[in-house]
C-alpha cells in the first residue's frame, strides 16, 4: 500500500470511528436536557398514570416530575389523624421506575387545605403543633426521595404584604403580624425534618419585576443574610397574557441567583384565549410558542436556574379550563392528542442550543 492510500485509509476509519463514538442528537426535551444537566419537569396527576399516551408521553419528555395535587394537605391530611400517602407515592415510584426526580409541592399554603384544619377551630398552639408535625411526617416519609420541596406556596399579596392565612394570622402558629416570620419557622422546621433536601419558596405573579417581587426578594434576601435554611425560589409562571416581558423576568432570575439561591420555573404555562368551539388562534400558538421561548431562555442562560415545570404537559388536562370557565386554555406544550405544538419546538430548540455544560 502506498503511503498516499495508507493515508486515505487511516482518515476515513478515523471518521468513522468518531461518528460511531458521536452520541446520536437528542430527539426529545429530555435528551437534551440531560445532555445539558437541565431539569425539564412536569405537574403530574397519578389518576391518569392508566392512560398510556399519558405515561409514555412524560417519561420519554421530562427527567423530573412534581405532584400537582397529590402531595397537598386535601390530599395527603384529608382526614386528621391519617396520613394518606398512596397517590403521591404512585409518582414516586412512578419517577424511580423512569429515572425522574421528584419535586415536592406543598407543606405550607392558605389553599387545598382540608375542611378539618380550615374549620377546626384550632388555637395558635395546636396549630403550631400540627404545622411542625406535618412538615416532619411528611418530609421523612420521602426523605431521599424527593429531592426539593416548596416549603411554603403563595405567602405574599399582590403588593407584597402577607395574606391572611391559618398559618399566618388566622390565628397563625403564634407568629401573628410579625411577617415572613412563620415562613421562616417552617423553613427551620422542614431543615431539621430533611436537612438534604432543597427549600423552596414558590409565589405567583412575581416572575418580572414588581411590588411582589421586590418583597420576596427582600425577605429571602434577609433569610440567606440570616442563616435561615433556603435553597431557591420557585417562580410559577402562570402567564395569562401574550405581552410577556422576558428582560425584566430575566433581571429578576439574576437578582435573586446573586444571593446564592437557585430558581426553578415551577408552574409554567401560557393561557390562549378560546373560540367558541374550544380552539386557539393560530396566531397565538405562534405568540405562545414565542414566550416559551422566551421563558425557557431567560432560564437557561442563568446557571442558577436550574429547572423548568409546566404545570400539566398536555392541554388534554390542564388545571386553566376550571381555572378560567373553559374561556381560556390550550397553555402546554402538547395539544389534547399528545402532539408537539409550536411551543413544544420553541422548548426544545432552545435547550438544544443551550451553551450550558454538564456540572
Ligand atoms: C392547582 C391544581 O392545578 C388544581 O388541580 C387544583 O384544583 C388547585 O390547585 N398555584 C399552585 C398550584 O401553587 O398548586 C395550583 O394548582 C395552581 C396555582
Amino acid at each position: 500500500m502506498s503511503r498516499s492510500d495508507w493515508l486515505t485509509c487511516f482518515s476515513l476509519s478515523l471518521v468513522l470511528l468518531l461518528i460511531e463514538a458521536a452520541p446520536p442528537p437528542p430527539t426529545t426535551l429530555r435528551q437534551a436536557a440531560d445532555r445539558t444537566n437541565f431539569l425539564v419537569s412536569a405537574a403530574v396527576r397519578p389518576g391518569l398514570f392508566s392512560e398510556a399516551a399519558y405515561t409514555v408521553t412524560l417519561a420519554r419528555e421530562f427527567n423530573m416530575v412534581e405532584p400537582e395535587d397529590a402531595m397537598k394537605w386535601q390530599v395527603i391530611r384529608r382526614n386528621a389523624d391519617t396520613f394518606d400517602f398512596r397517590p403521591a407515592d404512585e409518582v414516586v415510584r412512578f419517577a424511580q421506575a423512569h429515572s425522574m426526580k421528584v419535586r415536592g409541592h406543598c407543606l405550607v399554603w392558605d389553599h387545598n387545605n382540608p375542611e378539618w384544619l380550615s374549620h377546626g377551630g384550632f388555637n395558635s398552639v395546636q396549630l403550631s403543633r400540627i404545622l411542625q408535625e406535618h412538615i416532619a411526617v411528611v418530609m421523612k416519609h420521602y426523605s431521599g426521595q424527593v429531592f426539593a420541596w416548596d416549603v411554603v406556596n403563595e405567602a405574599l399579596d399582590e403588593n407584597g404584604r402577607f395574606k391572611d392565612s391559618p398559618w399566618y394570622n388566622q390565628p397563625g402558629i403564634g407568629l401573628s403580624e410579625r411577617g415572613a416570620a412563620y415562613v421562616e419557622q417552617a423553613f427551620r422546621w422542614a431543615h431539621e425534618a430533611d436537612p438534604r433536601a432543597l427549600l423552596f419558596y414558590n409565589e405567583n405573579e412575581c416572575e418580572g419585576l414588581n411590588r411582589k417581587s421586590d418583597a420576596v426578594y427582600a425577605m429571602v434576601k434577609d433569610f440567606k443574610l440570616r442563616g435561615v435554611p433556603i435553597d431557591g425560589v420557585g417562580l410559577q409562571m402562570h402567564i395569562p397574557r401574550l405581552d410577556f416581558d422576558s428582560a425584566s423576568v430575566a433581571a429578576n432570575i439574576a437578582r435573586l441567583t446573586v444571593l446564592g439561591l437557585q430558581v426553578h420555573i415551577t408552574e409554567l404555562d401560557v393561557s390562549l384565549p378560546l373560540d367558541s368551539t374550544g380552539q386557539p388562534q393560530d396566531v397565538d400558538l405562534q405568540r405562545q410558542a414565542e414566550i416559551y421561548r422566551e421563558v425557557v431562555r431567560a432560564c437557561l442562560e442563568n446557571p442558577g436556574c436550574t429547572a423548568i415545570q409546566t404545570w400539566g404537559f398536555t392541554d388534554k388536562y390542564s388545571w386553566i379550563g376550571s381555572h378560567t370557565q373553559g374561556t381560556r386554555g390550550a397553555a402546554l406544550p402538547f395539544d389534547r392528542t399528545y402532539k408537539a405544538k409550536p411551543a413544544y419546538d420553541a422548548i426544545f430548540s432552545v435547550i438544544l442550543v443551550s451553551r450550558r455544560r454538564p456540572d
